[in-house]
């Protein structure tokens, strides 16, 4: 949600600007904008709408002066999308300039203070009042006035700023939000995240909560808001310049999706040795011995996983395992104690709502483990235990390898604890290790064969709504897949567990209408099989999802059907999903939908 740049250094700052943006377009926005200090003070041009309108604006970035500068894409919280809600904003009649990520809390009552003493404002944002409020502190020295403004502010944001007084200076603050520093040969930067500068450099440093940066074109220096002098270590990111471009594919969601067999080789080959699974590292053995129940705490697909997951770790594990919506669960008053394990899933490792639910269960004494994509995130950083998924940088808004790689790490974690609680046989133990092990080159069958999802869903994509079912895990996958058609290509839909349908929603099934039967649980195939034979008797087409071995069993009750290959039940999930998440790429690229960038929709999810 919002992206920032900032640069400061010897060559024109707007392009390196402009290119920054695009890499955080990802990250979702609705509008965005340039500030750059030139001869004659702060220059800013901001744009409602794409990047491409701010590009034409500046003619990329050619009509704007000046090495150093910020750069935002801004995601709607405070005050409609438009040129003048956009950032930067300035305080103090141009002197200050900022650009912001976040939210800050206590904006109306620092607004009305400084209304008391005769400021005034342009705009409806809370990234207005920090500028004017930075601006007030102004006495001769920026980094001091942005300490002072910071003490006084309460929230989640990242900063960015420059003052017309001290062109040479940029400031960046981080306060629950994401914000890198990055050292390149000509200059210095700051990022909301590293696919921002990678075309520049892998030198990077993370900063944590509460603390302030000082760029200039040679130097970074870091503080504390109370002026603290902080050393702060330089580390190379691991990441490649390609992961941040779309390597030759129409969109960002389609190379992810293929990319999915890495992420899963790469997140799980570290946990398994000499065909056992082995989590000890980030879950200590004796802990893992006496966990008395499992929380699942996540949003959105991450949510999804832990409906997967559920059942995996109920069945294997026979540890009693909630899934809890992370907006829900700091209110739900939630019967967590120092047995219990809560596991936070995100991608983003930013989600306001997933952070917010990590920290109560920290007050409530739960042992935590994320499982985070992205390295140094908040919510890595403030859990006990960390798995990192592997998945590399997601650009595409709807999650793919992400997703896949957080359920390959939860089919880690139940069988490991099936493994410790003695609650798993030594031959299933070994079929689903092997299994996963296999899951890869799996994926990449299914990967290959797209088209075979493809023309099903041309016959699909002119349907105005769609209805997924399944049973179980095939419940928690009809979720996942609904979730992904809805938001990438705006057809509506719903998931039901396949029993329910007839409790109310059957008499929404029309002649037409279509239904995906998600039939990959074996024992459970017939009551499936059996629901959608219920749809098509009431005029639905049915397309089927199942198992290769499982053909047979569906055929009868399908208009089409669309095979996975086999594998144990536990990760029949890892491979159905990849055909859910083609359907719904192909239907959004039929249906002329802008897929990596949906609208309304942000990446990373900062506010609650
Ligand atoms: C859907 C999607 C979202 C995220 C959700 C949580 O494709 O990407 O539903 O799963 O916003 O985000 P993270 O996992 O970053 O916490």
């Amino acid at each position: 949600m919002c992206g920032i740049v900032g640069y400061a250094g010897e060559n024109n700052a707007a392009p390196i600007l402009l290119d920054g943006l695009e890499k955080l377009e990802y990250r979702g926005y609705d509008s965005a904008g340039l500030a750059t200090i030139g001869k004659s003070g702060i220059d800013i041009i901001k744009a409602k709408g794409r990047l491409a309108a701010l590009k034409e604006r500046t003619e990329n970035g050619k009509l704007m002066q000046g090495t150093v500068g910020l750069g935002h894409t801004r995601w709607a919280t405070h005050g409609k999308p438009s040129d003048e809600n956009s950032h930067p904003h300035t305080g103090g009649n141009g002197r200050v300039a900022i650009v912001h990520n976040g939210i800050i809390e206590n904006y109306n009552e620092i607004k009305e203070m400084l209304k008391n003493r005769g400021r005034s404002f342009y705009s409806e944002t809370d990234t207005e009042v920090a500028a004017q409020l930075i601006d007030y502190c102004y006495k001769g020295n920026i980094l001091e006035a942005v300490a002072e403004a910071v003490r006084e502010m309460r929230g989640s944001y990242a900063l960015g700023v420059m003052c017309s007084e001290e062109p040479e200076t940029l400031i960046a603050v981080k306060c629950r939000a994401p914000l890198i520093v990055a050292y390149t040969e000509n200059g210095n930067m700051f990022a909301s995240d590293v696919t921002a500068v990678l075309k520049y450099t892998k030198e990077i440093t993370y900063l944590d909560d509460d603390e302030i940066a000082v760029i200039t074109k040679t130097d970074a220096e870091f503080y504390t808001p109370f002026l603290d002098k902080l050393s702060k270590k330089r580390e190379l990111t691991k990441l490649d310049v390609s992961a941040a471009d779309k390597g030759g594919f129409e969109h960002y969601m389609l190379k992810e999706i293929t990319e999915q067999p890495e992420a899963v080789r790469r997140t799980t080959e570290k946990f398994i040795k000499n065909s056992r699974v082995d989590l000890s590292e980030v879950l200590p053995e004796a802990f893992a011995r006496k966990i008395g129940k499992i929380f699942i705490v996540a949003c959105g697909s991450s949510y999804h996983v832990g409906m997967a997951a559920k059942y995996n770790i109920e069945k294997l594990a026979r540890t009693p395992t909630e899934v809890v919506y992370a907006s829900e669960f700091r209110y739900s008053d939630p019967l967590v104690d120092k047995a219990s394990l809560v596991i936070l899933i995100s991608q983003s490792g930013e989600t306001a709502d997933t952070l917010e639910a990590l920290r109560e269960a920290k007050r409530l004494g739960a042992e935590t483990l994320s499982v985070v994509n992205v390295k140094g995130s908040s919510i890595a950083k403030a859990s006990e235990h960390v798995i990192y998924t592997k998945a590399g940088p997601e650009i595409a808004v709807a999650t793919t390898k992400a997703y896949s790689a957080q359920l390959a790490v939860m089919a880690l974690i139940a069988l490991y604890l099936a493994d410790l609680r003695g609650t798993v046989s030594s031959e299933e133990y070994s079929v689903i290790v092997s299994e996963l092990e296999a899951l890869p080159e799996k994926l990449e069958r299914i990967i290959k064969n797209r088209a075979d999802i493809q023309y099903p869903a041309y016959r699909y994509f002119n349907n105005e709504k769609l209805f997924f079912i399944g049973r179980n895990t095939d419940y928690a996958l009809s979720l996942e897949g609904s979730l992904k058609l809805k938001e990438i290509s705006y057809m509506h839909s719903e998931a039901y567990a396949a029993g329910e349908l007839k409790h109310g929603t059957i008499s929404l099934i029309e002649e037409g209408t279509p239904v995906i039967a998600v039939v990959t649980c074996r024992r459970l195939a017939e009551k499936t099989v059996s629901n959608a034979s219920e749809v098509r008797a009431r005029g639905a087409r049915v397309m089927t999802v199942t198992a290769e071995s499982m053909r047979s069993l569906v055929e009868h009750e399908s208009d089409d059907v669309i095979t996975v290959p086999d594998t144990h039940e536990a990760l029949m999930p890892s491979v159905s999903v990849v055909p859910l998440q083609l359907f719904a790429y192909y239907i959004a690229l039929y249906r002329g939908c802008d897929i990596d960038k949906p609208r309304n929709l942000a990446k990373s999810v900062t506010v609650e």
